[in-house]
């Protein structure tokens, strides 16, 4: 990955992801969390925060060492029990049907192979276990989505694979979701070709 992907990327992302304007966005997608809970691409733990109590423990899957490290003062301050338990979303070392929820905020933008990672996601879910998501991707409108793919490139080779395209309800359906809860919005102080947001809750039946 090198030094840049390995070292500067994280702490970017601890720094742009960790913005106060994200808070509100966190609580809600954490808001109903219950029992066994796999968060897939971790971070630095900014969700960490807004675990509510009912959650009884969490498996945490992220690639990146350093995230990992900078998420040590949120782990430190949280009641809930938190496992660094994988290290890549599209090969989840967990038996089928293990946990009740799965969680997943400004994440299937850049896992390589985002469809092998929500099948990967499905079969880790009990049966009627749900992924809460916020995740930005395809805007609704045509002229925003112009420039997103004018400056996918860019935002690729910058931001470590993060993708602008991909059509995230679309990614969630094709896997065999059922999204019971959505929501999509542009990010306010967010540029839109970033900010297209959708949030919500995808039933894996
Ligand atoms: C934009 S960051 C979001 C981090 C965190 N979810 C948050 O909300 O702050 C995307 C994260 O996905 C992680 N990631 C990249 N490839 C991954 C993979 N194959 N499996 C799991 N996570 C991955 C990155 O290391 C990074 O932490």
């Amino acid at each position: 990955m090198g030094m840049y992907g390995e070292h500067v990327l994280p702490r970017i992302i601890n720094v742009a992801c960790g913005l106060k304007s994200a808070a509100p966005l966190r609580r809600r997608v954490c808001e109903g969390l219950e029992g066994d809970v796999v968060e897939i691409g971790f971070g630095s733990g900014l969700n960490v925060p807004f675990y509510p109590a009912t959650v009884a423990r969490v498996a945490a899957v992220e690639p990146a060492d350093v995230g990992w490290k900078l998420a040590a003062g949120r782990l430190r301050a949280t009641g809930v029990p938190v496992q660094r338990a994988g290290l890549d979303g599209q090969s989840l070392p967990f038996a089928d049907d293990s946990y009740d929820f799965a969680l997943s905020t400004w994440t299937l933008c850049t896992i390589p192979d985002v469809a092998v990672a929500l099948s990967e996601v499905r079969r880790v879910l009990k049966p009627g276990g749900s992924l809460r998501f916020i995740e930005h991707g395809l805007a609704p409108d045509e002229r925003v989505r112009r420039w997103q793919h004018r400056l996918e490139p860019v935002q690729k080779r910058v931001f470590g694979g993060c993708h602008l395209t991909r059509p995230v309800v679309g990614l969630l359906t094709t896997a065999g979701f059922t999204i019971t809860e959505l929501d999509v919005f542009y990010e306010e102080g967010a540029p839109k070709f970033l900010g297209a947001n959708s949030l919500g809750v995808a039933l894996s039946p």
